[in-house]
């Protein structure tokens, strides 16, 4: 936590400092995914956990639908490769390195996790769920 929370003041410093980000696309995308855990994680009242957010992401869960258990049914085991909808369309991976623009849209994020852990949980997921799957997805 004391690293991350060095990283989040960092690039908070930097976010002041215009010039120096200025052409730096990549910086602050990095920047914004880093704040969406910490804005989960305030909320939640503990540092995010990228291994609790694997564990989580592979899990079998009770009280969704039956055909859809997991995240992993369709983001599939490793989300560093393509997933797939029940339907069969394509869903890009979820991994941070191979996707750089996911978690960088506070509308999106509300919106699949909305859907996504009603489908998987029969329930939204809490904010400490939430940090913890996005440090998961970040450090892939
Ligand atoms: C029924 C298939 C399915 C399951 C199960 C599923 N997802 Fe998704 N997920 C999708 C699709 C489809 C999208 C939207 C397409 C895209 O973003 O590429 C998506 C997008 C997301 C996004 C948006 C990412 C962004 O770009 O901001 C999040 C967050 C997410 N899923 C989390 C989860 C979590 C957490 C679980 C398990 C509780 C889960 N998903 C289970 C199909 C699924």
């Amino acid at each position: 936590m004391t690293t991350r929370a060095i990283l989040i003041a960092a690039a908070a410093a930097l976010a002041l400092s215009p010039p120096l980000t200025a052409g730096m696309a990549g910086a602050a995308k990095a920047e914004s995914q880093a704040q969406m855990i910490q804005q989960f994680a305030e909320l939640a009242g503990q540092p995010a956990s990228a291994e609790r957010g694997h564990a989580f992401f592979l899990a079998s869960h009770a009280g969704g639908h039956p055909d859809t258990p997991s995240c992993s049914t369709c983001h599939t085991k490793d989300p560093r490769n393509q997933g797939q909808t029940r339907a069969g369309k394509t869903i890009a991976p979820m991994a941070v390195s191979q996707s750089p623009d996911r978690f960088t849209d506070p509308k999106k994020v509300a919106k699949w996790f909305r859907r996504n852990c009603n489908t998987v949980l029969g329930r939204a997921c809490t904010p400490g769920e939430k940090a913890d799957i996005i440090a998961y997805f970040a450090s892939l």
